[in-house]
């Protein structure tokens, strides 16, 4: 998408096989490209969140795992890899779902070649993470048309947290059915959750939507449920980091009391992935690893003082104490429907098998 009017995706390869990514932690006030040049430079952006959002952690992954059959190519550092990006983030499935794919590969292969294979395989993903985020646009912005169809007035969209393109390779997934509608002339404004603490919403869904030039509010975490009471609200779409078979929708904390004044207000909720983040195997939401990241994250804000200096500043009490998960679980009954590159399916374990499963 773009960024004053340059096309960029979130994650690149060059023609000399160099690989690049946006440093998200310096946005919306710095705009910094950095190349990936070894296992660990994949492990610190995944970790320090440079790169994040669950189908852009998965490849990036991916290309770490090339990197390190770059790097050496024996069985160990293969298992190695796996087991250091894997701790990185735990509760994004997309990490788990591309390393477990690129692994079944190169363990078939001769050594020699694992590294142009993983290579392949990194490219494929990032090309398909692309596509599907097309066909979850194409499908998300029919639920946008028909609101259309009845109101005839701008639609209003509150979105969670960053499902756009920095959290993928490219569109987004929550913010494709925007640009969808966008491109055929419906009328939308988005209400932008802020997204304490990290604030992946004013400073990275915001800054996305400005260089796109969609009219938008960014909103505090509390207000959603205000605004659905006074019909200000048309639809809510938001990403998620893992689903369950189920229809359990794991994504940032916060995402869990948006669907329950969603329900409470009869505003639509849907949430918008790629299938690549249904988890398979987990049938009970409950066993799902919530990440649990630096209480620094909620005493210490980074913004731009009055003098344009980018700072770091503490907000809290020296002494008091911070807890921080960094997501939440909101159960199936709440969810209106899932929308894949597959269609629109609802949360349930049936329909999502129907639709979803290969
Ligand atoms: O902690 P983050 O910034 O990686 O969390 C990102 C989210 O929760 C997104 O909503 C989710 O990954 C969906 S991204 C298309």
């Amino acid at each position: 998408m773009r960024v004053n009017n340059k096309s960029y995706k979130s994650i690149w390869i060059d023609d000399n096989e160099k690989i690049f990514i946006i440093d998200q932690t310096l946005l919306p006030f710095d705009f910094k490209i950095i190349e990936l040049k070894s296992l660990e430079d994949v492990i610190n952006a995944i970790g320090n969140m440079q790169v994040r959002g669950a189908p852009l952690i998965g490849v990036t992954a991916a290309f770490g795992i090339y990197l390190a059959m770059h790097q050496g190519n024996s069985n160990i550092d293969l298992d190695n890899a796996k087991k250091k990006l894997i701790a990185t983030r735990p509760t994004a499935i997309n990490l788990k779902w591309a390393i477990n794919q690129i692994e079944e590969v190169l363990l078939n292969i001769d050594p020699n070649h694992r590294a142009a294979a993983a290579l392949k395989i990194a490219k494929k993903m990032s090309l398909e993470d692309e596509k599907s985020n097309v066909k979850i646009g194409e499908f998300g912005y029919k639920l946008i048309e028909n609101i259309y169809k009845k109101k005839k007035g701008t639609i209003n969209i509150l979105t969670h947290c960053n499902a756009g393109w920095l959290a993928t390779v490219d569109w987004g997934t929550a913010t494709s059915p925007i640009y969808k509608a966008r491109d055929n002339k419906i009328p939308i404004h988005v209400w932008v959750d802020e997204t304490r603490p990290r604030n992946q919403g004013s400073q990275l869904t915001a800054w996305e939507l400005q260089h796109e030039g969609i009219d938008h509010t960014i909103i505090p975490d509390n207000t959603g449920g205000h605004l659905m009471q006074k019909g200000m609200v048309d639809i809510v779409i938001v990403g998620s980091d893992r689903t369950t078979f189920k229809g359990d929708v794991c994504n940032k904390i916060g995402t869990y009391l948006k669907a329950l004044a969603a329900k409470d207000n009869n505003v639509p909720f849907y949430v918008a992935l790629p299938s690549s983040t249904i988890d398979w195997e987990t049938e009970n939401s409950e066993k799902i690893i919530i990440e649990e990241r630096s209480e620094d994250e909620i005493h210490y804000i980074r913004g731009k003082d009055l003098n344009e200096n980018i700072v770091n500043i503490r907000i809290t009490p020296d002494k008091s104490r911070g807890s921080n998960f960094a997501f939440d679980t909101t159960p199936s009954k709440y969810i209106s429907g899932l929308i894949t590159e597959n269609g629109i399916c609802l949360a349930t374990e049936n329909d999502i098998r129907d639709k979803n499963a290969k």
